[in-house]
């Protein structure tokens, strides 16, 4: 089987961790280097569970390179300070879905021998590009500063890029008034310049990510297998249920939880798990009072504007659920 070449940029995250998982434990994938951003929580943080993560599944060939610590224009943690407020107004869990470490759930051994390279992410997936004999698909699954820096220093090498498969934005799926998706909302410029790019692009916004919800029994089916990876998702994702649902409890979920990320991966896995898309027009807020990062979705075509996004709205989701399964028990 001919494998795709990909890179996986990253803020972990449960479903992070999640899509790590599929990318790295399925034989669709020839993970050539993982990156990391800061997101979900401050770079160091996100880097070590990344880290943590490929060494615990068994996929410490994989080269790690950090990226940015904050996004391009933004100060450095506008997003997560928002949502602190906006949770303490709802009433949401303290620390968010990731919880203080940003993947609480699980104890990791302390001894990871695995470390970043010594190039950082940008320099690092230019030149997995410029040394690659084929194109490359770029998953990114966290805000986009990298992705849009690697585009703006190394213009010569866009053309490398096979599709950017990335997990952010929505569309009409309104997640909070300010109509944000997360990633997008960290760095609204990344966002504007990937969109711009010209680079095909698959977008796996709340749409679809909050149409694929995950329940106890596809945690039973994972945690069947015996081996340490699956272990480790079963019990990330039991804690991810329980962290989601209390940091929005407005959403009204209880035994069921998106796992973003992972969708992101999994099209690029098996294209055919998606049952529902469509080629759109899709720009971001980046000048406004309120809504800076709320993507703008023309799903009634009446901008007239060219479609530079393929927009997922549905996945098939046991197939999807029976991917997950997969490469969990294909792990460590
Ligand atoms: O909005 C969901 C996205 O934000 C996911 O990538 C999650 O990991 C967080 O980064
Ligand atoms: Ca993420």
């Amino acid at each position: 089987m001919k494998r795709v070449p990909v890179i996986i940029d990253c803020d972990p995250g449960h479903d992070d961790m999640m899509a790590l998982v599929i990318g790295c434990c399925s034989p669709e994938l020839d993970v050539r280097l993982v990156t990391t951003v800061a997101g979900n929580k401050p770079l160091e943080l996100v880097t070590k569970n990344a880290l943590n993560v490929l060494n615990y599944i068994g996929a410490n060939e994989v080269p790690l390179a950090m990226g940015c610590d904050r996004p391009i224009c933004r100060p450095k943690d506008h997003a997560n300070s928002k949502l602190a407020e906006f949770r303490r107004h709802t009433g949401s869990i303290e620390n968010g879905a990731h919880g203080a470490t940003g993947l609480d759930g699980f104890q990791f051994p302390e001894n990871n021998p695995k470390e970043p390279t010594d190039i950082r992410a940008v320099e690092a997936m230019a030149e997995v590009l410029r040394e690659s004999d084929e194109k490359v698909t770029i998953i990114p699954l966290g805000p986009l500063t990298n992705v849009a820096l690697l585009i703006r220093c190394y213009p010569n090498l866009v053309d490398k890029i096979d599709k950017i498969s990335m997990m952010g934005g929505t569309s009409q799926f309104v997640f909070t008034r300010q109509y944000m998706e997360f990633n997008t909302f960290v760095d609204p410029e990344a966002t504007k310049i990937v969109f711009e790019s010209g680079i095909p692009i698959i977008m796996y916004g709340y749409d679809v990510t909050y149409s694929v919800l995950f329940d106890e029994s596809v945690i039973r089916k994972i945690e069947e297998h015996k081996n340490q990876t699956s272990h480790m998702v079963a019990e990330l994702l039991k804690t991810f249920m329980y962290r989601h649902n209390g940091a929005f409890p407005w959403l009204g979920l209880t035994d069921t939880c998106p796992i973003h990320d992972a969708c992101a991966v999994a099209g690029v896995v098996d294209p055919s798990l998606i049952t529902q898309s469509e080629l759109l027009h899709v720009d971001v807020e980046i000048g406004g009072n309120y809504l800076n990062g709320a993507t703008v979705v023309d799903y009634a075509k009446t901008t007239g504007l060219p479609a530079n996004v393929q927009v997922v709205y549905r996945m098939d989701n046991q197939r999807f659920f029976d991917l997950m399964e997969r490469c969990a028990a294909n792990g460590k």
